[in-house]
Parts: C-alpha cells; structure tokens; sequence
C-alpha cells in the first residue's frame, strides 16, 4: 500500500469524472466517499462485485488470496475496488450504477468499547462510543479494524441512529466463529476501553422509508442484528406507521433462537410487529422444548406468507446458502425483484 501520505487521483476512463484516493485507502472505499456509485456488495474481497479493469497506473492488491479474485482476472487488468491501493495516479474502468450511490459518504471513526452482553450462547452484542458521528441507514454495515488481524470484518449496525440522526454509538451483535481470527479477537481480546479504527456506513439492504408496502425481515444465524436495526427504524418512523413487519428468525437448534425481546420492546409490538422463529435441526435431545416451526427459514416463509410475498417488501440477512436458497424461493414466486433487499455475509 502507498505510505508516502499523498492522495493518488483516480480517472474514470470514458468521462472526466476522477476521485482522489487518500494514502491508506482502497479504490472502492475512496470512490464512495467522494460520492461515486461503484457497484459492490461485501467490502471483503469475496462477493467478486467489485472489479474494474485498470487501463494506467499500478496498483497493490492488499489481499491476493482474496476469494473473489481469479487469476483470469489477473491476466485480464481486472483487479477488485475492496482490495486494490493506488501505488500512484491511475486510469480505471468500471461502470457507476445509480443503485449504488452512497446515501452517506463513509467516513473512518474511532470507536469505545463500552459493552458487551450476551444475545445467545455464541451471539454477543459489542457497542462502541464513536469519536464522530457516522450517519447511517438501518440496516448498513461498517467495516472494524481488529489488532492483529489482516483485513477489516464487516459487521451490521443493530441500533438506528437517534432523533436527530447523528449517531455516536454502534451497537454490533456477533456470532463468535470456530477458529474465526477477527472473532477470536472480538470474544477473547477486547475489552471495555478498547479503541478500534470504524469505517463506514457500507451496504445496500437498507430500510427504504418511502415504501408503504408490509415488511418481512429474515435473519438467519448472524444475520440478526441488521433486521433488528430495520425493525428499529420502522417503529421509529412515522411515515411508516400503517405498515406492518413480520420478523422471523431461523437458527440451527432451539438454543440459537433470539431476537423476540428486542422486537417486544418496541411500539407497536403485537399489533403491527411481529415475531416468528424457526429452526432446522429439532433433535430429542435438544436442551430447549421447541414449540415454533420446524424448517429451514426460506420454507416457512414460503408456508407462512406463499403468494403475499409478492405484495411485501422483503429483507433478509445470514449466511450465503440460506441467502442463495431464500432468493430461489422468490423468483419461483414471483416476488419483483426491486422489493427484495440483502447484503450476503460472507
Ligand atoms: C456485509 C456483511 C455484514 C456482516 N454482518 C455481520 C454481523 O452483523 N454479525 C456477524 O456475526 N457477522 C457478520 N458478518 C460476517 C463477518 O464479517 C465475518 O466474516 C465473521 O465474523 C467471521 O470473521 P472471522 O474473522 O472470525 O473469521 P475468518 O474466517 O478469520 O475471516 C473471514 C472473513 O475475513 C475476510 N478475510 C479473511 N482473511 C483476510 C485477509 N487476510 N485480508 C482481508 N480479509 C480477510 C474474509 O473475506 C471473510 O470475510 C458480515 C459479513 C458481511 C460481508
Ligand atoms: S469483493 Fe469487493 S465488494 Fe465484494
């Protein structure tokens, strides 16, 4: 990566728009900031979404091993935005995609560890005190830098921000990994009083307030905290108010299931939000007797809603195959593909 502190300038090849990349920084993430609309989705080299071709210049590839790189894209000048400093000036070519105009610029914040609670036995909630504000959408992510760890991780906001819209504190809730490095540090190296480096707000599965169509959340696994933010939101908002939302939680066994009290404390809880779980793996000798639906979340939403889904607006969040397996259910429904909204987590 340069480390000379100078901003290199990026030109956007068959127009004369150009950004400036600060030292440090990563194409993708600098063109966002200066308000450009590069199309993306994960921020961490894998979805793949990210690419440009590079026709001047050079640049360093902060993760070569990067999933969503091939060596074809190599041959090819095809580098991804998430993982690419600009060693100097350079010419590249990608095609803006109004979809992705950023709402609000990402910025880098500092941010406090002032608490830790535990959701379920593998969830935990982190919530940090920012050093500026970080406006954002319910429903976006941002990305933590994690001592020690290479590459940031991205995490969904579960908070929305407060009445005057200029959040200062993002609460995170996190499903601790078996052998994850950037998780391995969150459960078992930060504590209270710890500063990390925050950088955001990323992500195009926000709640869109101007649509007054009923809502179905899905959260599956760790998916949980950006459709507890979208919940948040649409209790918050006004405009809102006559729409009802359905939230449902898919988990592997009983013991993963949460989500319910965070709903209940809402307004309007019961009357127009509601709250259902289910999950896939059901045993005899499961520690919790289970009275909820048994499946995975793409089949009972199916059973639930069948041809209403149509009519809703539809967000989801987890793992890449429940993600894969909830968006073939909607095409075989049906279901427009404008009032479906998800960022995969990988
Ligand atoms: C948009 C989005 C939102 C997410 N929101 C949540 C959430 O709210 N809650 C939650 O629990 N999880 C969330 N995740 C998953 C989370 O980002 C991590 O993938 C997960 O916590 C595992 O991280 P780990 O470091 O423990 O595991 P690891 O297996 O060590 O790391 C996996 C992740 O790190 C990246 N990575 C690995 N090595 C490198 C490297 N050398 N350089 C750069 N990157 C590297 C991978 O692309 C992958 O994303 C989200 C993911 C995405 C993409
Ligand atoms: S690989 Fe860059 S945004 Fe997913």
């Amino acid at each position: 990566m340069h480390s000379d502190g100078h901003a290199r300038r990026i030109t956007l090849a068959a127009s004369d728009q150009t950004f400036e990349c600060g030292a440090g920084d990563v194409m993708l993430r600098s063109a966002l900031r200066a308000g450009i609309a590069f199309p993306y989705e994960c921020n961490v080299g894998a979805c793949g979404n990210c690419k440009f071709e590079l026709v001047e210049g050079e640049v360093d590839v902060v993760w070569p091993e990067a999933p969503g790189w091939s060596a074809k894209d190599r041959e090819r000048r095809r580098y991804l935005g998430c993982q690419s400093a600009p060693r100097g000036d350079c010419t590249i070519r990608m095609r803006p995609s109004a979809h992705y105009a950023p709402k609000h610029a990402p910025r880098h914040v500092s941010g406090t560890l002032t608490a830790r609670r535990a959701i379920t036995h593998d969830i935990e909630e982190f919530c940090f005190d920012l050093s500026g504000d970080m406006p954002f959408e319910p429903g976006q992510y941002a990305l933590l830098t994690l001592p020690g760890v290479a590459g940031p991780r991205a995490y969904s906001m579960s908070n929305i921000a407060d009445a005057a819209g200029q959040p200062r504190e993002l609460h995170f809730q996190i499903r601790r990994v078996p052998n994850g490095q950037g998780t391995g540090v969150l459960f078992d190296a930060l504590e209270p009083g710890a500063r990390i480096d925050i950088d955001g707000p990323y992500g195009m599965a926000y709640l869109r307030r101007d649509v007054k169509r009923d809502i179905l959340c899905i959260a599956g696994g760790s998916g949980l905290a950006p459709m507890i933010s979208i919940a948040r939101g649409v209790a918050a908002e006004p405009a809102l108010d006559d729409v009802k939302l359905h939230f449902l939680y898919g988990g592997r066994t009983p013991r993963d299931v949460c989500g319910r009290d965070m709903l209940e404390a809402l307004p309007g809880w019961a009357e127009r939000l509601h709250f259902q779980a289910a999950v896939s793996d059901v045993t005899p000798d499961s520690e919790t007797v289970w009275d909820g639906h048994v499946g995975f979340v793409h089949t009972v939403a199916e059973s639930l809603f069948g041809e209403r889904l149509r009519d809703m607006e539809i967000y989801f969040a987890g793992p890449p195959a429940m993600g894969a397996a909830i968006q073939r259910a909607l095409v075989a429904l049906k279901v427009p593909f404008e009032q479906v909204h998800f960022d995969q987590f990988y």
